[in-house]
């Protein structure tokens, strides 16, 4: 059904392929793995099986692309794939949640009762029926990227490619998904590609697997555990080796008067619905709190208002005396691309010392070493909107690093990384953290929450439902 011969891409105003002579078929009902380092070519790849380069991607392709024994230089036809990026906020339009989801079968004709089941039934299976009338911008973002894919799952394409679709998604909602899609490419014949770089899901979910490196294929075969080792991917567990590996935490002195305390917080979007609702908590220096919950569980929430992005009615956030929101609290949001404003990665980088009045021959100094240190140091000049989703991850903690503050909150660090980068993430945290810093991190990636803090607190009903040491670390 898909077939590439020979296929190559070199984007506008490079001279390098970031796909290079890609020879592939795919058959009705394959589900298929692709996986590879970041900047790799993963979503190069994706967007030629999709048939989607013409419309997605600036550049030369050669070779020859055919879509369902059509040719397919142009692309594929209308309707033959369905893609979600890594960016779930660039691709939802509509007002509400049901909105976005009957929008592709209201413009091929459909008449409204069957948009209302097919709604109705995708959103049931997830248990987000009751949000069907939401507006979009009161989702959080892994509420987003769900209505994200199941509104690509309306549409019922015969291809449907996922990238890092589960990157903000919690553990139920992934468990679920994973399920459906399994059943959709076996009842219906669906050829599913998914980018990802938990192995161990795609371990249970896919049965053929494709490994790239700097552009080329360098595995195509069946997805069992051993073929997948010599794919040289690393192994889900692997991060318990990572973890052994890690410098360690020096153990946080009791003491100390903590950096930031929350007491009694309270705060909701509208007044009859709390989101927190009387939340306590206190992080001294040298703590890492793991902020675990499900989607919509107020985490981001909380990060933003101990950035003063939001005031709580009742409760307080007390930062040690002395220390103020703007100056000494840095916050790294959940989806990069809504931190990034800046011409250049130097700019970007350097904005916060520019607003405390640090000279600029300091600033580039300070920026060039902290941007080194996350492997950006030589893209000083580039673009930041041009940086792959893991470059644009790296910059914004870099960006917020730079300025030391004492306070650290990172809203899921880890998504679009791969494997290595997600470790030399879990270093730099700890780095901090022995360094006197207080540090919030949100995530739903077990192995980085093991690798980098030292505390688990988990939100549930606007509460912290359970706080306890990282289980991960030795007593
Ligand atoms: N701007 C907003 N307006 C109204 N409601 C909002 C807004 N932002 C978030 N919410 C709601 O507040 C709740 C908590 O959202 P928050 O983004 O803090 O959750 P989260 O735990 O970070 O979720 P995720 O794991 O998906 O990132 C959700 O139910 C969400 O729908
Ligand atoms: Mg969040």
């Amino acid at each position: 059904m898909i077939e590439l011969e020979n296929v190559s891409f070199v984007p506008a105003g490079a001279s390098c392929p970031t796909l290079a002579e890609a020879t592939l078929r795919i058959g009705q009902g394959e589900r298929v793995g692709i996986v590879g380092p970041s900047g790799s070519g993963k979503s190069t790849l994706g967007y030629h099986l999709c048939g989607a380069h013409k419309l997605a991607l600036a550049g030369r392709t050669d070779g020859r692309l055919a879509y369902a024994g059509r040719d397919g230089t142009d692309g594929a036809p209308i309707g033959f794939a369905g893609l979600v990026g890594q960016n779930p906020e660039a691709q939802l339009f509509c007002r509400t949640v049901y909105d976005e989801l009957a929008l592709a079968l209201l413009a091929r004709g459909e008449d409204e009762t069957r948009c209302r089941q097919t709604a109705e039934t995708l959103l049931g299976r997830y248990g987000f029926a009751d949000r069907s009338q939401a507006s979009l911008g009161s989702l959080s973002l892994g509420q987003k990227q769900l209505t994200a894919v199941l509104s690509m799952l309306a549409m019922e394409p015969r291809v449907l490619l996922l990238d890092e679709p589960t990157s903000y998604l919690d553990a139920a909602a992934a468990d679920r998904l994973f399920a459906h899609l399994t059943e959709l490419s076996r009842e219906n014949g669906w050829i599913i590609l998914v980018i990802e770089h938990d192995r161990k899901r795609l371990a249970g979910f896919a049965d053929r697997l494709i490994a790239l490196d700097g552009g080329r294929i360098v595995h195509d075969g069946p997805a069992s555990a051993g073929e997948t080792r010599d794919a040289g991917v690393s192994e889900a567990e692997d991060w318990a080796e990572a973890l052994a590996a890690l410098p360690p935490f020096s153990p946080p002195s009791l003491d100390a008067a903590p950096l930031v305390e929350l007491h009694g917080l309270r705060f909701g979007y509208t007044p009859d619905a709390p989101i927190l609702d009387g939340l306590d908590l206190a992080v001294r220096p040298g703590e890492v709190v793991a902020l675990l919950g499900a989607n919509g569980a107020g985490k981001s929430t909380l990060l933003r208002l101990i950035k003063g992005l939001g005031k709580p009615a009742p409760g307080r956030v007390a930062l040690r005396a002395g220390l103020t929101a703007a100056h000494d609290v840095g916050l790294m949001f959940q989806n990069p691309e809504e931190q990034i404003f800046a011409h250049t990665v130097a700019a970007e980088c350097g904005y916060w010392l520019e607003n405390r009045g640090v000279e600029p021959e300091e600033r580039l100094a300070r920026c060039r070493a902290a941007l080194a240190g996350f492997g950006l140091g030589d893209l000083l000049d580039r673009a930041p909107f041009s940086l792959s989703f893991g470059e644009k991850r790296r910059l914004c903690l870099a960006a917020i690093l730079v300025a030391e503050p004492a306070v650290l909150c990172l809203d899921e660090p880890t998504t679009g990384l791969d494997a290595a980068n997600m470790a030399a993430m879990a270093a730099e945290v700890r780095r901090q953290a022995v360094n006197g810093r207080a540090v919030l991190l949100a995530t739903h990636e077990e192995a980085f929450a093991a690798m980098a803090a030292t505390r688990w607190v988990t939100l549930a009903n606007g509460r912290v439902a359970s706080d306890r040491p990282n289980p991960w670390l030795a007593p």
